[in-house]
């Protein structure tokens, strides 16, 4: 009997459903009809769903999904549920998730396992580096499991330096182990053998490693270190055949010391290489701003060319919130947005990511830090609800600007003026608009 493919997250929305595939995140929005096929089929089998479908409606509206390649042999699942019981358990779900209007859960759940860190990273957004109350991996289990059972894409683990957590290699041991698709954010200065070893084995964790130049006195400038233990580590990930990225803030490095990084990566054969926009949003960073979003777009579009004349592998991106805002040709355009797009895009905050501190706090982005708002906590309450009815994300997801001129723009609906606690700092944040657009 076949089955719903392992490599593909599927999951039931408001729209209907969604079908993620989990390695290239290339993604197809179902309607119900469809949400509900695939829904009997995870639980029901591929042979007798079609029966039953067949039987009772129609396969018209399914031939899509039944074209592409999503299913293969059940690898002895119990699929003994009936279709009729779980349609009608699948419709439910999908009325429910229409009168919340949010997704079923975040898609990406980022955790800080300890705050600690050696370093001292002058853009670094946190507000202190210190550990006061770090829970073992086991109590981290009972959260991952949660992710894990209502479908959540990708972990990802920060800190403070997560390598220094004191339970680190159990707590990768629960990600491999749940089939986790996992990143460990590193400054890679003290990383234990062991950890390396448990990275290493593990398909499904990616390290990624924080580097922010290969110019010595750059690197040391904004990290207070030099590369050298970065390098060295990528280079041993090289020579095992381990994939691994890179994630460079971008703060005061030239075109020319982009491309140095460009050229190492590709020399060095790491995946992906990323550059952020730099984030001051929690009000913690040390070093004042030199780049704005259309520096980042231009960035992009040099780099861009000079992979391609190289004819380089590598998988280059700029990321940051709002990086739209550097696109105004898209808001001429106009571009329609689909009911996922509208969520997906935009403040990630309202409705695909959630973040979980040290000692359990809840907060939908980073960028809550500071807030002095009760927080809910993670190792108390079951995420599931936290994320429908917490009251951060409550407040992010119902915020509507009144500003006359994001009114105006297109992308209102997935941008509402901005960043919501950067918009919060001003005297009357619905008729504010956030300084980081760049329209
Ligand atoms: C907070 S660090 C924690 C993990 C680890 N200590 C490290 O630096 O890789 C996670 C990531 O956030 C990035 N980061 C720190 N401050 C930032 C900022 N102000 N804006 C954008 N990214 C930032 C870091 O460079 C790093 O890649
Ligand atoms: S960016 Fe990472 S390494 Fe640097 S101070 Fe912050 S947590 Fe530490
Ligand atoms: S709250 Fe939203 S817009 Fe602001 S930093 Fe977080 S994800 Fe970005």
């Amino acid at each position: 009997m076949k089955t719903v493919k392992e490599n593909l997250l599927f999951r039931l929305e408001k729209f209907g459903g969604i079908l993620i595939n989990k390695t290239t995140f290339a993604r197809i929005e179902l309607n119900k009809l469809e949400a509900c096929f695939l829904y009997a089929v995870r639980y029901c089998g591929l042979e007798k769903t079609i029966k039953y479908f067949e039987d009772n409606y129609q396969t018209q509206g399914l031939q899509n999904i039944l074209e592409y390649d999503l299913f293969e042999e059940n690898n002895g699942k119990d699929l003994v549920a009936l279709p009729k019981d779980i349609i009608k358990h699948a419709e439910k779900k999908i009325e429910e998730l229409s009168k919340k209007n949010i997704l079923s859960f975040p898609l990406e759940l980022t955790i800080y396992p300890s705050m600690y860190c050696d370093l001292s990273c002058s853009f670094c957004f946190l507000a202190e580096r210190e550990e006061k109350s770090s829970k073992s991996a086991q109590d981290w289990r009972k959260i991952l499991e949660q992710a894990k059972e209502n479908g959540i894409l990708s972990i990802s683990i920060l800190g403070g330096e997560p390598t220094r957590y004191y339970d680190i290699d159990n707590l990768l041991r629960v990600c491999d182990s749940l089939k986790l698709k996992t990143t460990i954010t590193t400054n890679a200065q003290f990383i234990k053998k062991s950890t390396i070893k448990v990275i290493e084995q593990s398909s499904y964790i990616t390290p990624v490693l924080s580097l922010q130049s290969l110019d010595e006195k750059l690197n040391f400038e904004l990290m207070g270190v030099r590369p050298l233990r970065q390098v060295e580590l990528i280079k041993h990930f090289k020579k095992i055949g381990k994939k691994c990225r890179i994630n460079t803030v971008y703060t005061k490095q030239s075109l020319e010391q982009i491309k140095d990084l460009v050229d190492f990566c590709s020399e060095n054969n790491v995946e992906r290489f990323s550059v952020a926009n730099y984030s001051e949003v929690t009000g913690f960073t040390r070093i004042k701003k030199k780049y704005d979003l259309f520096d980042l777009r231009k960035l992009n579009e040099r780099i861009s060319e000079y992979i391609d004349s190289q004819n380089y592998e590598l998988v280059f991106a700029t990321e940051g919130c709002h990086l739209f805002t550097a696109y105004p040709e898209l808001i001429k355009d106009s571009i329609e947005f689909s009911k996922f797009d509208e969520m997906y895009f935009g403040c990630r905050a309202k409705y695909t990511k959630m973040e979980i501190m040290s000692n359990g706090d809840v907060l939908p982005c980073i960028a809550f830090l500071g807030s002095e708002q009760r927080k809910s906590n993670a190792f108390k309450s079951k995420l599931v609800d936290i994320w429908s009815n917490d009251k951060l994300y409550n407040d992010i997801r119902k915020f509507k600007t009144k500003n006359t001129r994001c009114l105006s723009c297109s992308l209102i609906n997935i941008c509402q003026g901005g960043c919501y606690v950067n918009l919060l700092r001003e005297e009357r944040p619905e008729e504010a608009r956030d300084s980081v657009c760049t329209l």
